[in-house]
């Protein structure tokens, strides 16, 4: 799939991608798990490349779930040593491409520290960008992301700065990760599984939702513009007709 045949006036505003597939990737190979995890860094920046390319504005990736703590230690050890090193790896490429790099979940223990700090130097380099914001979800979970911003809405009632019947769906949207990140119009998950797993779920309440069968590691910007004029051929109604 080529670039040519994707309407570039109909460009889907945000793009969610659940990377899965890394670990089947890797058994298909008789490889160890973390094998299927590396492979995945050059598909993540084939795929930036890609969005570029476009002229995509968001494209927010999935990297590591809440729930992904429940994997064993060395697996999470892994991806935190994985994550970070990436980082220092890219961080010129993002930033010569005018790539501005955001991370979204809870930032505290048991994320390493050496890991906030270089997500925090990443993002401070790069906050002037403006071609593409790459948002990766790290530690983030939906429900966790609604749970901050619900937090955050009791404070301000308890502080007598917001009264309880004004809470609207704009005050709730005012205190997500990132307030500014438009809606998901669509979400792409790779591996064949056809489940959200606790992404984005506010920003993504009326994403078109692509899935392929394609494995993380083998995913690329053709696979990034197949997923894209997918989505072009879908008639969206937010509940009009
Ligand atoms: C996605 O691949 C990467 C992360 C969740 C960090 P998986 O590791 O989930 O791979 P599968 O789903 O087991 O094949
Ligand atoms: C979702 O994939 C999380 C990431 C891609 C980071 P999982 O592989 O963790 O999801 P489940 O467990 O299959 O739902
Ligand atoms: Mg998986």
């Amino acid at each position: 799939m080529s670039a040519e045949r994707i309407d570039r006036d109909r460009l889907p505003a945000h793009v969610g991608i659940i990377m899965d597939g890394n670990g089947r990737w890797a058994a298909q190979r008789d490889e160890p798990r973390h094998v299927g995890h590396s492979a995945g860094e050059a598909a993540l920046f084939d795929t930036v490349e890609g969005a570029l390319e476009l002229g995509l504005r968001y494209l927010t990736v999935y990297a590591f779930s809440t729930e992904n703590w429940k994997r064993p230690p060395t697996e999470v050890r892994f991806l935190m040593n994985f994550n970070r090193d990436l980082l220092l790896r890219r961080a010129d490429e993002l930033d010569e491409r005018q790539v501005r790099v955001r991370f979204i979940g809870r930032r505290g223990r048991p994320v390493p520290r050496r890991l906030v700090d270089m997500i925090e130097r990443t993002e401070a380099r790069t906050a002037r960008h403006r071609r593409l914001t790459l948002q990766v979800a790290f530690n983030y979970g939906g429900r966790a992301e609604l749970v901050d911003a619900a937090r955050a809405i009791a404070r301000d009632a308890a502080a007598g700065t917001l009264k309880p019947d004004r809470v609207s769906a704009k005050s709730v949207q005012a205190r997500l990760y990132e307030p500014e990140a438009p809606d998901v119009d669509l979400l792409v998950r790779t591996s064949g599984e056809q489940r959200t797993s606790n992404f984005l779920l506010w920003e993504a309440a009326y994403a078109e939702l692509v899935f392929t069968d394609v494995l993380w590691p083998d995913f690329d910007r053709r696979e990034l513009f197949s997923a894209v004029r997918r989505y072009q051929d879908r008639a969206r109604r937010f509940g009009r007709v």
